[in-house]
């Protein structure tokens, strides 16, 4: 439970990380590679807004940003090659302001993509919305896994559930965890003054994962098929949510 003067702090934290999505945006074009991206977004949360990244040598990972292109699920380390007309990209930000993180991530699309790679964003988008819309006190946070696996499955998406949304504050992972699957009234029952992040990924065909052996991050589906996340922090008020990010 965050105090008035924590909320404010991740209000800020939040916007910031937010405002990095807003700024690398037209960036995401066909030749990129993301190590540029990963190079721009660092020197602006860095320089301009004093900030951290808190990606930077978190348990060891190497860069500032995740880039996570086509079938990698999440926590894609960006790398020298070039996006390319039709890729799905997610930029995942995470910034440090005051000793407070702020933590969102959305899809970006290369160029022209297929029909199909569209719907596969919308519904995942939705899925985070129909989630972060149930935040209240008295809520549980199976109520809020359900919705997001219900919509998905309705839609013929699978859920990953080894990653999950997570407590969020002074700490980059705090619990409780955020499941995106589960049953209603069950779980933690939701209080004014938490604040968790809502970051459902959606996948085309199998839930599974593997994790890269080389370099021990890159969560990619197990099928190779196409994977989308969005991702919020979210904080309870009095009567619902407030979005940080
Ligand atoms: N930003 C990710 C999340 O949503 C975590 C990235 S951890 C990293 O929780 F080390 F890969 F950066
Ligand atoms: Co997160
Ligand atoms: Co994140």
């Amino acid at each position: 439970i965050k105090s008035l003067d924590q909320v404010d702090k991740m209000r800020l934290a939040g916007k910031l990380a937010s405002s990095v999505l807003e700024m690398i945006g037209e960036h995401v074009r066909t030749g990129v590679t993301t190590e540029k991206l990963d190079q721009i977004c660092h020197d602006y949360i860095v320089n301009v807004q004093e900030a951290i990244p808190a990606p930077l040598n978190y348990h060891g990972f190497p860069k500032s940003i995740c880039t996570s292109v086509n079938q990698v699920v999440c926590h894609g380390i960006p790398n020298d090659k070039a996006l390319k007309q039709g890729d799905l990209v997610n930029i995942d930000i995470t910034v440090i302001k005051d000793g407070y993180h702020g933590d969102t991530s959305r899809m970006f699309a290369v160029g022209n993509v297929a029909p199909h790679a569209e719907r596969l964003v919308t519904i995942t988008q939705e899925c985070m919305y129909k989630g972060i819309a149930l935040v209240k006190p008295g809520a549980h946070l199976g109520d809020i896994g359900h919705v997001i696996q219900a919509h998905a499955e309705a839609n013929h998406y699978s859920i990953v559930q080894e990653y999950c949304g997570h407590g969020i504050g002074v700490g980059f992972h705090e619990d409780p965890q955020v499941l995106h699957y589960g049953k209603p009234n069950t779980g933690v029952e939701l209080k004014e003054g938490m604040i968790f992040t809502i970051e459902p990924m959606l996948n085309v065909g199998t839930f599974k994962v593997d994790i890269d052996e080389e370099d021990g991050w890159t969560a990619r589906t197990r099928d190779r098929k196409s994977s989308a996340q969005f991702e919020h922090s979210v904080g309870v008020t009095a009567d619902g949510f407030e979005i940080f990010t």
